[in-house]
């Protein structure tokens, strides 16, 4: 039997942890996923593309059978392109259903053989969103738990650049104001 390659295309801007519990899941089921990430000119996205391949590819080492790519255009030619004979995604609650049923009803009328797949995330992320996340994170809210260690320093970067220096040892002054 030939094997099954799947896409997961998104935005993932950032990456979550919802994301990530459903490749895992995906993993499983599929011999070879490609996690494809859209660049789309039209959004001003807070990670660029390179970025965000960065932090998935980081991300998704410990699945040997994940790949990470990026795409622009449309998704039904990006998955002819690699024989991907499936599309996955997520559906977190009903209100995800009807957006993801027009995109998977217009996909198979573009492309006939293509198979979308919904698959729920555990239900501790059923509420997670990189919009809410991007949100929270730029009004200084706590994300951790929502995101990855590495995305979740990633944006406190983003939000306050001064922060990637904070671990650096500066030098003392001491009261007098001589350093120490
Ligand atoms: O993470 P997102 O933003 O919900 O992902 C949406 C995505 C990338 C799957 C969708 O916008 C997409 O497939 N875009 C590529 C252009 C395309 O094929 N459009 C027709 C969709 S029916």
């Amino acid at each position: 039997m030939n094997k099954v390659i799947a896409i997961y295309p998104g935005s993932f801007d950032p990456l979550t942890n919802g994301h990530l519990d459903l490749i895992e899941r995906g993993s499983k089921i599929f011999d070879e996923l490609i996690v494809a990430i859209l660049r789309n000119p039209e959004k001003q996205p807070l990670f660029s593309l390179a970025e965000r391949k960065e932090m998935m590819a980081a991300m998704t080492e410990r699945w040997k059978n994940v790949q990470v790519d990026t795409f622009d255009g449309l998704m039904v030619d990006y998955a002819v392109s690699v024989d991907a004979s499936a599309v996955l995604r997520g559906i977190r609650a009903i209100s995800d259903y009807e957006y993801e049923l027009q995109m998977a009803l217009m996909n198979r009328k573009l492309a006939p053989n293509l198979e979308t797949v919904f698959m729920m995330p555990a239900l501790s992320y059923s509420y997670l969103s990189s919009r809410l996340v991007r949100e929270i994170a730029q009004l200084g809210g706590h994300i951790s738990g929502l995101v990855p260690e590495l995305v979740e320093q990633r944006l406190r970067e983003k939000m306050d650049p001064a922060h990637k220096f904070a671990d650096l040892q500066l030098p003392k002054k001491s009261r007098t104001g001589k350093k120490r």
